[in-house]
């Protein structure tokens, strides 16, 4: 099969994402966004699972008829085993391993995390302008930076990825969703904090970096110490947080993201890697991309940014994982039970 057809399907936190692939090429990325857990300031597991079944069956049926691709046409499928919530990835995991043997075609079960390194793969997914369309060469390492975890990766192929640091608890998505919503912002408040710290001094406040051994991450400390902040000077002033919101936002994004930058820094130094990817919802955020940019000519790296729309959780990323799982004839069987942890 010289340009394999894969379908893709991501049900492991709170979208439901299906996607169809022709030989790396996107032909759909369909996903549901799940608008129910706005109300309750983060993801509710049992409502993710419930939403997962009411949408898997259309945003499957969407992917194929907006690719223009009959059912009967996939040459395999690609689902999302884990990490990522038990009930959610159940749902998507068995609708893939009941389409697999009612069509005959092959099975191919995804790590997430991979699956957004994988994304940098996509045909036309960089949008660096130094090096727009791209795909980066192996070795490289990648900072995958999401809701649920922190990864500083080296990639030496596709199927041999190596993780040298990670959070030792929060991850930084959740760290700005955390600070977000101690500033009174809806969840999730990462793309806010980015929005709001664009008039803002990025230096006005200190806050500390937790030392971690080797290219961990720690940010709880800065969480609780961004809530005793913002706690002793409301009581100081009441109006304080509204008054200061731009330098606030500013100030806590600068801390997180120079924090992000630092680890990656050491391990390209360490490893002598200068080509770096970065994947995962908090890749979106433009101060990462602008202090990055800076590296390029600092450090003489060469960075890779997915388009938005393969950086936060989407469907393309599992099936183009599921791609060259597939070029490998590496097929899963349908005994594999979804793992809320997986490595
Ligand atoms: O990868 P993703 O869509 O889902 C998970 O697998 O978790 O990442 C979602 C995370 C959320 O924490 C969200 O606040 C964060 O990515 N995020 C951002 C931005 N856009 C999304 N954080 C900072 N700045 C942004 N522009
Ligand atoms: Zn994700």
């Amino acid at each position: 099969m010289e340009e394999p057809i894969i379908l893709g399907i991501e049900s492991s936190c709170d979208d439901t994402g299906a996607a169809i692939l022709r030989n790396g090429h996107v032909l759909s990325n369909i996903i549901a966004n799940q608008e129910i857990h706005k109300k309750y300031g983060g993801v509710v597991p049992e409502l993710a699972s419930r939403a997962h079944q009411q949408n898997i069956v259309p945003v499957v049926e969407m992917a194929l008829k907006s690719a223009g691709i009959k059912k009967q046409e996939i040459n395999g499928i690609a689902y999302t085993r884990g990490p990522g919530l038990l009930g959610s990835l159940l749902v998507g995991s068995s609708f893939a391993k009941g389409l697999s043997m009612g069509l005959k075609v092959p099975l191919l079960e995804i790590n997430h995390m991979e699956a957004h390194v994988h994304a940098l793969f996509i045909e036309g997914s960089n949008i660096n302008e130094s090096n727009i369309g791209e795909k980066p060469e192996f070795p490289f390492l990648c900072l995958t930076v999401s809701g649920g975890h922190t990864q500083i990766v080296l990639v030496h192929r596709h199927n041999k990825m190596e993780i040298l640091g990670e959070t030792t608890d929060d991850a930084a998505g959740e760290c700005f969703d955390k600070a977000a919503k101690n500033l009174g912002l809806p969840y999730p408040g990462g793309p806010l904090i980015d929005q709001y710290s664009k008039n803002g001094d990025p230096l006005k406040y200190k806050f500390p970096r937790p030392a971690v051994p080797g290219y961990d991450y720690s940010f709880s400390g800065l969480k609780t110490a961004f809530l005793y902040f913002l706690k002793a000077e409301s009581e100081k002033d009441p109006e304080f947080i509204r008054n200061n919101m731009s330098d606030l936002t500013a100030s806590i994004q600068h801390t997180i993201i120079t924090y992000l930058i630092k680890n990656l820094k050491k391990a390209s130094e360490d490893h002598g890697i200068k080509n770096v990817g970065i994947a995962g919802g908090v890749a979106a955020n433009s101060h990462l991309r602008q202090l990055l940019k800076r590296e390029e000519k600092v450090s003489g790296w060469k960075i890779f940014i997915p388009k938005l729309e393969f950086c936060t959780d989407n469907a393309a990323m599992i099936a183009i994982s599921g791609h060259f799982k597939y070029l490998n004839k590496e097929f899963s069987t349908v005994y594999g039970s979804p793992m809320a942890r997986f490595k």
